[in-house]
């Protein structure tokens, strides 16, 4: 019986030619990705005016292919460059409630071992002026990593931001037992899976998170420019987009500069204008192929 790893490893030439130890940096090309990014070019050589008509049609796509590798709703999945990117777009969404509710005294409590994509946008918008106090969690040698978080949080958090498996440990925080240890949590609780996505199942992580953000390039064994916030349907309506461009309207070829008429779907809420058309194709194969297993 062929195993599920030989059928995966089956996918990506460069392993009859070499051992490659993939440690969560790049994947490897695998061929149903190359065969993607050669349509592309094919495409844009020989009917370069059907690039467009087609440009929503693959974003569409990885969102249903997504969604039910994910087991969410289509429409909460947002296309972003990265988790950096997506990081931003939702730091930036969880800010604009706090001003618009008036700016109340308030912590953002981070996993000490968070990744930078995660740390930096708090790190930033202190240094624009934020009055937040920014929090790290500090667990002693061998205690619970989950409980540390928990400890740092207070009435006053507005936000816990926490990188599902460490990058530099391998360490996972028990972040679905965090979640339903404050089911009416005030707070928003943002989770960088970059180092999970494609690798574990999330799927519970995703429905018990405000925001969830991972690139296409690691466990999901897509091109690097590719990645994804799926954030709380709550968030998309209440919050909306804390960028817009010409794309981010109900009817974007009216090109009506005087009214901005938002689009209902989360999918263009947060694609500003002209986006990476191979990368979301190629991210909708990579993505089957990862789901193998
Ligand atoms: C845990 C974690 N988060 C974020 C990143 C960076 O992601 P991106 O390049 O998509 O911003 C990495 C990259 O190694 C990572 O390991």
């Amino acid at each position: 019986m062929t195993e599920w790893w030989e059928v995966l490893r089956a996918h990506f030439p460069l392993l009859d030619r070499r051992a490659y130890f993939f440690a969560g940096a790049q994947a490897p090309l695998a061929d149903d990705v190359r065969a993607v990014l050669e349509a592309f070019v094919d495409l844009w050589e020989n009917k370069v005016w059907r690039m467009e008509e087609t440009e929503w049609q693959a974003f569409d796509e990885v969102q249903r292919v997504l969604s039910s590798i994910l087991e969410c709703e289509a429409s909460r999945i947002i296309p972003a460059e990265g988790t950096s990117h997506a990081l931003n777009l939702a730091t930036a969404m969880v800010l604009a409630a706090w001003r618009r509710d008036g700016q109340k005294r308030a912590n953002v409590v981070i996993h000490h071992e968070a990744h930078p994509a995660s740390s930096f946008p708090w790190l930033n918008a202190t240094r624009s002026g934020a009055t937040l106090e920014i929090r790290w969690s500090e667990p002693d040698p061998g205690e619970d990593l989950t409980r540390s978080l928990i400890e740092a949080i207070d009435e006053q958090t507005l936000a816990v931001v926490v990188t599902h498996v460490s990058h530099t440990s391998g360490s996972r925080v028990d972040v679905a037992g965090l979640a339903r240890r404050f089911p009416d949590r005030p707070w928003s609780l943002m989770l960088d899976a970059a180092q999970s996505a494609g690798a574990l199942r999330i799927a519970e992580e995703v429905a018990l998170c405000d925001f969830v953000a991972f690139p296409s390039y690691k466990w999901l064994f897509g091109p690097p420019g590719v990645g994804f916030l799926v954030a709380s349907t709550d968030w998309i309506d209440r919050v909306g987009p804390p960028l817009v461009g010409w794309a981010s309207v109900r009817d974007p070829l009216r090109m009506d500069a005087k009214n901005l008429d938002l689009a209902p779907s989360a999918l263009r809420l947060l694609a500003l204008g002209s986006l990476s058309k191979p990368g979301p194709r190629a991210s909708r194969n990579a993505s089957l192929i990862s789901r193998i297993g």
